[in-house]
């Protein structure tokens, strides 16, 4: 298998696998890195110096004794300050003299099969057979750093990871102010910028825009990768949309302060590069250490937008994940947070057991409030020990009764945080993070544990451990609920506080890693007030995430359709929560909440005691089928087919793999009256299957009758260009408008596909 090949004479370097091509060469004089081309795979050859654009113009700045060599207009890999170069730098270093000027020069490469981790970091995996790994060798000409640089391809995706580390092989000290996972120079402008931007419970509202001269960017100061901006954004062709066009996806495998920026200089090349924040970040490379960024995932797509979703789910679910969740179906949960918010005692939670059970949930979730005194956000993080006046039993007794009602058991921690008037708060104001004489912020009424000291993370996953060894629990929901606003460590020396925020976020990497060394069959729940940490470094531990506090099935088209642009329908947390709804006052029914949660983890947070028989009937139905269905939704291909941000509907589906099922999801917000007619077009069947379409999922006897379902069945191609038909065909039913049934606000159907056999 031959993923990389090197033209040793001109060291041109490309990187392919049939989808994409990613080719750079060192420059002859200089030793840089120059990029010629990322894109659609073009097939190799011995030569690709046509691809050197080089001109000289009359204001450059050149290499001392060349006249030719002016880095400005070059399209690069990895630019550093001080090289000729007037855009941002990738990476910028300060030596022992104050100045900042480097000039790193090509030393050798290596190719690797497979790929390798990053120490202390989430990293995508793969098999030896399965990628392979480029690693550039570069040393500064004015001190003894290196840099590495690696480029891993995969055989079956059209995705490229990068990374860079540092290494101070040299006697004295230098600082790092930035380097970048990943910067590449495009040779135009014409892209439109899409990302996802957002607050707390208005996640991952998708933005597209123009690029135009100068610098775009999207980031995070905050200590998390934020509700504000998700580590992710891609240059789209301006035509491409859902279903064609060629888009380019950068995402990070990072959950602390990241920054991603595009500047496009008057030359109309667009230099894109994606990586921690400079904001704040100065790293102290001592002599003999490394430093390694974050892992950069960039994935390339011929197909629009919802080529790269597709290639980020599947990329994400197998080589990201742990792979005992990868395609394991997930447990439909009811979550007591809605339903009883701190208010809740052993009684309250009986019932609610009870009911679970008797709808055939799967996991009951015990949420904020169990521990220390904790009856409202204002007390008691830090002291995980059971509140003996809610659950006079303990909590083993509680996960007993779980678990004997045959539910799986799981609980709510906030690892990262403290408050005042806990024992911890007391005792060891070291580990609060913040300045002790100047401001230090609350949040939610909290403080931040300083996660970069070893022993804060250490206390906490010993009282963590102490509950997680006394009582089985099967699911955890780790939350984090406030940003970090006064990075400052009392731990640190003066000229490290630059790395107090990265130093916490690998802190919180040490303690995901220290549970699930311990407790590996735990399935974790991200959560930071709901998606303010939804992030692939997250998802390596926690293979799902809370996608927002907002339950409204309304807003949750657009929170769950942003969302999808990177993160697989499996790791997208959805619950069907009480009306009228909590965040906006909205009532919609329960049907249409069952319709759009389907379309993630799946699960319940409401209190179910109050449910009408009916009402009971229904969520044991929705809970039946949804058990049928979350192998197909949770491993199939997803598509989105129209979206919530530009009308008043919103439709996406789910297909499985060998095409023969699929799942509709369609939703109209606000009626119309005399209603136009409306054809939905499918994505991703298979043009000769025949299909029966139904608005129920299982098989009945009827459905058995193929002579019947070859009536009502439509081809895939059918499907994908006249689409399904939403107005209604009245012939021979004359029948006033009037009496029709008219369906009101927020309507849902879901719609499922079966192929069905010739006869
Ligand atoms: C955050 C979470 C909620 C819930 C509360 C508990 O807001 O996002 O789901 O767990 O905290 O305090």
């Amino acid at each position: 298998m031959a993923l990389i090949y090197v033209n040793q004479e001109t060291l041109e370097f490309h990187l392919t696998n049939g989808q994409v091509s990613y080719i750079f060469r060192v420059m002859e004089k200089v030793q840089t890195l120059e990029q010629l081309y990322y894109g659609k795979a073009i097939r190799h050859r011995e030569d690709f110096s046509y691809l050197i654009e080089r001109e000289v113009r009359p204001s450059n700045n050149q290499f001392d004794g060349d006249h030719t060599s002016s880095l400005e207009h070059v399209k690069q890999e990895l630019p550093v300050y001080g090289t000729t170069d007037f855009r941002y730098p990738a990476l910028e270093i300060t030596y022992p003299d104050g100045d900042t000027i480097s000039r790193f020069r090509y030393q050798s490469y290596v190719v690797q099969n497979g790929k390798q981790k990053i120490a202390g970091q989430p990293t995508t995996f793969s098999k030896e057979a399965d990628a392979q790994t480029l690693v550039i060798y570069l040393k500064d000409e004015y001190s003894d750093v290196e840099l590495q640089l690696s480029y891993t391809i995969f055989k079956e995706y059209p995705v490229i990871t990068r990374h860079a580390t540092l290494t101070n092989s040299g006697q004295e000290e230098v600082t790092v102010n930035r380097l970048m996972s990943l910067s590449i120079d495009l040779p135009t402008k014409d892209y439109e910028l899409l990302h996802l931007t957002g607050a707390w419970a208005r996640e991952t509202q998708v933005q597209r825009e123009a690029l135009h001269y100068g610098v775009q960017s999207i980031s995070s100061t905050r200590g998390a990768s934020s509700h504000v901006h998700n580590p992710f954004f891609a240059l789209c062709e301006p035509t491409a949309n859902e279903v064609a066009g060629e888009v380019f996806g950068f995402s990070l495998v990072y959950s602390g302060n990241f920054l991603g920026q595009i500047e496009v200089d008057t030359y109309e090349v667009t230099r894109l590069m994606l990586g921690i924040n400079p904001f704040q970040f100065a790293w102290q490379l001592k002599a003999g250490d490394s430093f390694s960024t974050p892992e950069a995932v960039m994935v390339y797509s011929d197909t629009g937008l919802n080529g790269m979703s597709q290639t980020f789910h599947s990329f994400y679910q197998n080589q990201l994940v742990r792979p005992q969740w990868a395609h394991k179906e997930r447990p439909i949960l009811l979550n007591n947070w809605e339903a009883t918010y701190f208010d809740f005692d052993e009684a309250k939670l009986d019932a609610l057991i009870e009911t679970a059970k008797e709808l055939e949930i799967e996991l009951f979730v015990l949420d904020d409030g169990w521990f220390g005194a904790r009856n409202s956000d204002n007390s008691s993080l830090g002291n995980w020990t059971v509140d003996p006046k809610k659950l006079p039993n303990g909590l083993s007794a509680l996960s007993n009764k779980i678990h004997k009602a045959g539910l799986k058991f799981g609980l709510w921690f906030e690892p990262e945080m403290v408050s005042a008037e806990t024992a911890l708060y007391e005792e060891h104001p070291e580990w609060l993070l913040g300045h002790p004489k100047k401001n230090r912020s609350h949040g939610r009424n909290q403080f931040v544990l300083d996660f970069g000291q070893p022993e804060a993370v250490e206390e906490i996953f010993r009282q963590m451990k102490a509950i997680l060894d006394e009582t089985p629990i099967d699911y955890l929901k780790w939350d984090m609920n406030r940003y970090i606003s006064e990075a400052f460590s009392t731990h640190l020396a003066k000229e490290q506080q630059g790395e107090v925020f990265h130093r916490y976020i690998l802190g919180v990497y040490t303690l995901y890693e220290k549970l699930l060394a311990a407790y590996p069959e735990l399935l974790i729940e991200s959560c930071a007030g709901g998606g303010g940490r939804f992030d692939p470094a997250l998802l390596y531990y926690a293979p799902q995430t809370w996608a927002s506090d907002d339950t409204d099935a309304v807003e949750r088209l657009k929170i769950q359709y942003g969302a999808s642009m990177i993160y697989p329908l499996s790791s997208i947390g959805s619950h069907v929560s009480e009306v009228p709804n909590h965040q906006v006052g909205r009532i919609t029914s329960l049907k249409m909440r069952n319709d759009v949660a389907t379309f993630g983890t799946f699960g319940y947070e409401l209190d179910v005691t109050k449910l009408s028989v009916e009402q009971k009937a229904e969520i044991k139905q929705q809970v039946r089928v949804f058990k049928e269905s979350r192998g197909l939704i949770h491993s199939g291909d997803f598509y989105r087919l129209v979206s919530p941000f530009h009308s008043n509907e919103a439709a996406w589906m789910v297909v499985s793999k060998d095409k023969r099922q699929a799942i509709v999801g369609y939703y109209q917000v606000l009626a119309e009256p005399n209603p136009i007619y409306k054809r939905l077009k499918l994505q991703g069947l298979a043009d000769d299957f025949q299909y029966q379409v139904s608005q129920q999922p299982a098989e009945t006897e009827q459905d058995q009758n193929q002579v019947q379902n070859q009536k009502q069945a439509r081809y895939g191609d059918d499907l994908m260009n006249v689409g399904l038909i939403f107005g209604e065909n009245y012939i021979d039913r004359a029948q006033e408008y009037w009496a029709k049934e008219k369906q009101g606000d927020f309507h849902s159907q879901l719609i499922y596909l079966k192929a069905i056999d010739e006869v």
